[in-house]
């Protein structure tokens, strides 16, 4: 517009001289420019603006795509049989997370124990001279109502070894004769050679390292059989562990008698998609003591005990979950998130943080963070890191994940005494305004303690607000990649 109208200008005053004509040009051209300038720093700050706004759903879903692809991958492992059992131990210099299942055959039950509790002593006294972490997770299968499989896997990690060490330990029960049974009670002779053939030409074995316990590691699952090999036993270290999966087209081909398992049975959840995560406080709460009670590594059979007696006696907690225990017990998260409580992140299966790669580092928090919004629509930004176990690249992923964390100010050893007592009475000694306490929610005594600790507390004048409150109520805020201990 204004070229044109300068344009006639000149077209009516007739002559100009070249120089003053030059000199508009450059004025045109700064001003083109600063507009230009002025354009591109407005989409700047409004790209910048939209960052980290929890509102915008298109991009939370962006953010958690390859997150859920990997959770779906992860939660392809069944749970067929019984209930999780964790044990989580901080012994000296062993770090320890177990998850394995107990159910209602006290011949696995009693098998599946004495190993776990044989496998932790052996890594106790290895882990003397060495800070080592012990890692084992479980899957299990009920097949045909005639068999019950369950592999216990995970891996030992050691500062003195170059590699960690795999650990793999199978349980097949057959139901009907209560006995521990291995592949050689149920095929013949000729299916064992075939299912061996088969086997090797899948791992492409060397035949020489072969030996009578190739097939001793194995299960039946929803789709077949899986043999285990153990890492370096039949193959290269480098190439960790290999399991061969042999399917039903295998079994039919063979003419072998094909073993189905029944599909996991998938729990109704009561109705998904609930709540946000903005904070309400009551104001009136700031003149009175403020605490918090935080519940880590569930949710577990015992969480609904435990969301009963808060409610009951109107207290507000914080669950650090791991992400790995949330598609069998969705309806514990969603209860917790419904009744008022705060969900954390405390990572996917419980990993040491520090001793795992940036990208790792990564899957864990975001695989966990992705699952909690799936289920409940909760974005959870804190994360209590394993162990407490963060440093500087920990907190700068953190950061870079607009995420925070929140460990605790009083230990109750909840893990370690198994008392109920114990419990209570280290939390009442040290008990305090602005105090983070950590329990856990997956042991049956410290679920027994709550009752009374949240009534004594109470009568001292005590609010139990979620951790969350605790920080607004005390006028304190958090901060991306930060590590708080308390509201003090
Ligand atoms: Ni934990």
């Amino acid at each position: 517009m204004w070229f044109y109208i300068t344009h006639e200008y000149n077209k009516m005053v007739g002559e100009k001289t070249s120089k003053q004509k030059r000199r508009r040009r450059i004025y045109y051209l700064i001003f083109i420019i600063i507009i230009l300038l002025l354009i591109l720093a407005f989409s700047i700050a409004k790209r910048h603006s939209s960052n980290g706004d929890g509102s915008e759903v298109s991009s939370k879903e962006e953010l958690f795509k390859s997150f859920i692809d990997r959770v779906n991958e992860l939660e392809k492992e069944a749970q067929e049989y019984g209930e999780n059992v964790s044990i989580t131990l901080n012994s000296g210099k062993l770090l320890t997370y177990i998850v394995y299942p107990e159910g209602d055959n006290d011949v696995l039950n009693k098998n599946i124990k004495s190993w776990v509790d044989e496998t932790l002593n052996q890594y106790l006294k290895d882990s003397k001279d060495n800070t080592s972490e012990l890692s084992i997770k479980s899957s299990s299968y009920v097949v045909d109502n005639k068999y019950v499989s369950v592999v216990l896997n995970g891996t030992y990690d050691n500062s003195s070894y170059a590699h960690p060490e795999d650990i793999v330990k199978t349980f097949t029960i057959d139901l009907k004769n209560n006995t521990i049974v291995s592949l050689n009670n149920i095929f013949s002779k000729k299916e064992i050679d075939k299912i061996k053939e088969n086997v090797v030409k899948e791992a492409k074995l060397d035949v020489s390292v072969l030996d009578d316990n190739l097939l001793d590691d194995f299960i039946f699952t929803d789709y077949g059989l899986k043999i285990y090999l153990k890492r370096g036993k039949y193959t290269p270290m480098s190439d960790g562990n290999i399991n061969v999966e042999l399917k039903e087209d295998f079994f039919k081909k063979n003419n072998i008698a094909y073993i189905n398992s029944k599909k996991a049975v998938q729990k109704e959840t009561i109705d998904k998609k609930i709540v946000v995560n903005k904070v309400e406080v009551d104001e009136k709460l700031k003149a009175k003591k403020l605490i918090a009670l935080t519940f880590d590594d569930g949710p577990s059979k015992e969480t609904n005990r435990l969301l009963d007696i808060l409610e009951e006696n109107n207290a507000k907690a914080t669950f650090y979950v791991l992400g790995s225990q949330i598609n069998k017990y969705s309806d514990e998260l969603i209860r917790i998130a419904k009744d008022g409580h705060e969900i954390g992140n405390h990572t996917w299966d419980h990993k040491q943080l520090t001793k795992l790669s940036s990208k790792k580092v990564e899957e864990e928090i975001m695989t966990t963070r992705a699952k909690i919004f799936n289920t409940v629509n909760v974005d959870a930004l804190a994360i209590r890191a394993p162990y407490g176990s963060v440093n500087a690249n920990v907190k700068a992923i953190a950061k870079k994940l607009n995420m925070y964390f929140v460990h605790w100010s009083i230990d109750t050893l909840d893990w370690k005494t198994r008392n109920a007592n114990s419990t209570y009475k280290a939390i009442i000694e040290h008990a305090g305004d602005g105090q983070i306490i950590l329990c856990h929610d997956i042991h049956k005594q410290t679920v027994d303690a709550m009752d009374k600790v949240i009534k004594k507390l109470k009568a001292d004048g005590y609010e139990f607000v979620t951790v969350s409150e605790l920080f607004k109520l005390r006028d304190k805020e958090f901060e991306a990649g930060k590590v708080y201990y308390n509201a003090k």
